[in-house]
């Protein structure tokens, strides 16, 4: 991953922003670029010692920023976060929220589980509304104050991870396919209810990226894709697909980036498939 190349500069300065899933992967990719860019950042992750890991790298950039371990599937966890992005870094108001928590378990349909379908909606589904439900009095609700008192509301974003799973469906994922689709409504909602406010809200759809979701499945792990359809996606990519290499979390997190610049603050409710034209194919 690289951490030290400047893309643009300052483009999230003096920004509060919230990223869930900021331990591993895409998450702390987005964390990084983030603080790069100038924002103060609240951070957190189910996973301690991984999110600490983020804080580190962050802290040695320069930003200000705070780390909290949540569970986005509990509102309590998620009140916490935002009150605190809000109280102790935005002077009350959230600019930002990048919803990148997620995971998968992965199973064929007619062994899929109940347990493990509702642990999927929950975690990506459900994390993500609880997540912008508990962002409300900070972004919504912060914008109604600011147009109430002088007529102007600035610029706040959401961002949500979809997945091409979610857009075009994918064999042994359905738990994970329907949560990715749902973002897709509640992403479009949102942009819908909030756009008055000057909140936008969209979506980002990954392809296959390196993470610890996409490595090779050892076994009696949940997550993970089998050795064969690893090499099958690997060869694919090289022969066919945008640098002849698999997606890494920057690829991703340059484009949450531009969702949560002012680049795109007349756009929202839109997914934005970032698969390295991978685009149908897997
Ligand atoms: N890697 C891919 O190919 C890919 C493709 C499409 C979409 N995505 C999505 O991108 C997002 C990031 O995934 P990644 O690939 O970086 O995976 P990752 O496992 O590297 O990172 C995900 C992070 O989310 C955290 N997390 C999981 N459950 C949580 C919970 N209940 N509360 C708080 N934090 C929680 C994990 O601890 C982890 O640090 C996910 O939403 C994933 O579904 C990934």
């Amino acid at each position: 991953m690289i951490y030290n190349k400047k893309i643009m500069s300052d483009l999230l300065k003096g920004k509060t922003a919230v990223i869930t899933g900021a331990g591993r992967g895409i998450g702390q990719a987005t964390a990084i670029l983030f603080a790069k860019e100038g924002a103060k950042l609240l951070l957190c992750d189910l996973d301690r010692e991984p999110l600490g890991e983020t804080v580190s790298k962050v802290k040695s950039l320069g930003a200000n920023v705070i780390g909290l371990t949540c569970n986005v599937t509990k509102q309590d966890d998620c009140t916490n976060v935002m009150k605190t992005a809000a109280e102790k870094l935005g002077n009350g108001s959230i600019d930002i929220l990048a919803n990148i928590a997620g995971i998968t378990h992965d199973k064929v349909i007619h062994k899929m589980s109940l347990e493990d379908w509702n642990f999927i909606l929950g975690v990506n589904l459900t994390g993500t509304f609880n997540c912008v439900f508990a962002a409300s009095p900070y972004m919504r609700d912060a914008a109604k104050k600011e147009e109430e008192k002088s007529g102007k509301t600035q610029t706040r974003s959401i961002i949500n991870i979809s997945s091409t799973s979610g857009t075009t469906g994918n064999a042994g994922q359905i738990n994970y396919a329907a949560s990715k689709a749902g973002i897709i409504g509640l992403t479009k909602t949102v942009a819908k209810e909030w756009a008055r406010f000057n909140v936008t809200c969209n979506a980002v759809a990954p392809g296959v990226i390196e993470t610890r979701l996409t490595q090779t499945r050892k076994p009696g792990e949940d997550f993970g894709i089998p050795e064969e359809q690893k090499q099958m996606i690997t060869m694919l990519q090289k022969q066919t697909g945008l640098n002849r290499d698999l997606g890494q979390p920057t690829d991703v997190a340059k484009v949450v980036l531009f969702f949560a610049s002012d680049l795109a603050s007349y756009v929202t409710g839109q997914v934005l498939t970032v698969a390295g034209g991978m685009i149908g194919s897997i």
